[in-house]
């Protein structure tokens, strides 16, 4: 597969992992670029968060190691003033690029007028790309087809006049459900307009999809059907090759979920309903799996998880 480079990244091929909230820590990132995946993100966390240094914040912020990168730090929020501080503290550098979240559809978020309230504003993600571009950062955004009404052209004129480096288009609007299909005829669209890389996102779940959105952007991002399958990645990549994917045995999904305990405990970003929520997605697709995951929920700590992961 062809390489893709943004701004001064060079990415190993063109499989993004999105940003996800209580999956994309770095233990989940390891897995999945361990299987292929090239760049991945952060979840999506606030700047007014990142500013006044919360605690639950910085621990998602933890990079894991030399292995985790290309890394973007994704963030929302609705005020230019906190994205000018945001832009200088020196935590940035840590980061290979800043992804801003203009997606998001959650009640609160869009309450707050960030996410993707923001689609109904363009003149603002741009100056918050340029706030960010000031400072010499990797930027992009990470946008839907619009708040309410699709804008996604004007918008993504104004995204790749502000400077930013990458755009990812998740192509449904704010208000469609990840049920209803996501429209790609935008994503080509778009990219006949502009000229900065763009990545397509919504329903790659495979290796056939994944070769359709490679062929119409540059890059395919994958999210739900990576939750507890980093494989898809070894088989989005092996399917490129050969045009055929492998089936996922039992023993590989229970040896990466233990992967996954082994790797959050070393960067110190265990959380007991994260592990129990991507717990319940590794363990799918074997005899016995319903079993295994009702057995999962009631533990309550690393040490009673790891012996009952032994025994699966
Ligand atoms: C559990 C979950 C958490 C998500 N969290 C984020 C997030 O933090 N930032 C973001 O930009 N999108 C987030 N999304 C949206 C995905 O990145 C993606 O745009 C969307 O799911 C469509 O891609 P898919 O069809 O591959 O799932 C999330 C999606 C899921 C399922």
């Amino acid at each position: 597969m062809n390489k893709l480079k943004i701004g001064q990244i060079n990415l190993k091929n063109r499989l993004f992992l999105a940003p996800m909230v209580d999956v994309t820590d770095c233990a989940f990132r390891l897995l999945c670029r361990e299987q292929g995946a090239s760049m991945a993100y952060t979840e999506m966390l606030y700047t007014n968060a990142i500013l006044h240094e919360n605690k639950p914040t910085l621990n998602l912020m933890t990079i894991g190691g030399k292995l985790d990168r290309p890394l973007g730090l994704q963030v929302t929020g609705n005020n230019l003033n906190e994205f000018s501080k945001f832009s200088k503290l020196s935590v940035l550098q840590n980061y290979d690029l800043i992804d801003i979240n203009c997606g998001c559809p959650s009640v609160k978020i869009v309450g707050s007028e960030a996410g993707s309230y923001l689609l109904s504003n363009p003149d603002k993600i741009a100056s918050m790309i340029k706030v960010l571009k000031d400072t010499g950062l990797t930027v992009s955004a990470k946008i839907r087809l619009g708040y309410k009404l699709n804008n996604v052209m004007e918008i993504s004129r104004k995204i790749e006049k502000a400077g930013a480096d990458l755009l990812t288009i998740h192509a449904r609007t704010s208000e469609q459900k990840n049920s209803e299909p996501a429209d790609w005829s935008w994503i080509s669209k778009v990219k006949r307009e502009i000229g900065i890389p763009i990545v397509g996102n919504g329903g790659v779940v495979n290796g056939k999809t994944a070769s359709e959105m490679l062929d119409i952007a540059e890059g395919a991002m994958i999210a739900s059907a990576a939750i507890g399958n980093p494989f898809i990645f070894r088989e989005i990549l092996r399917f490129i090759r050969t045009g055929k994917e492998k089936e996922i045995i039992k023993k590989e999904r229970v040896d990466s979920f233990s992967e996954y305990l082994k790797l959050a405990e070393k960067f110190d970003v265990f959380d007991i309903s994260r592990v129990k929520y991507l717990g319940a997605n590794f363990l799918k697709g074997f005899d016995g799996a319903s079993q295994a995951r009702s057995a999962l929920m009631p533990l309550k700590d690393l040490e009673s998880i790891n012996d009952f992961v032994k025994k699966i």
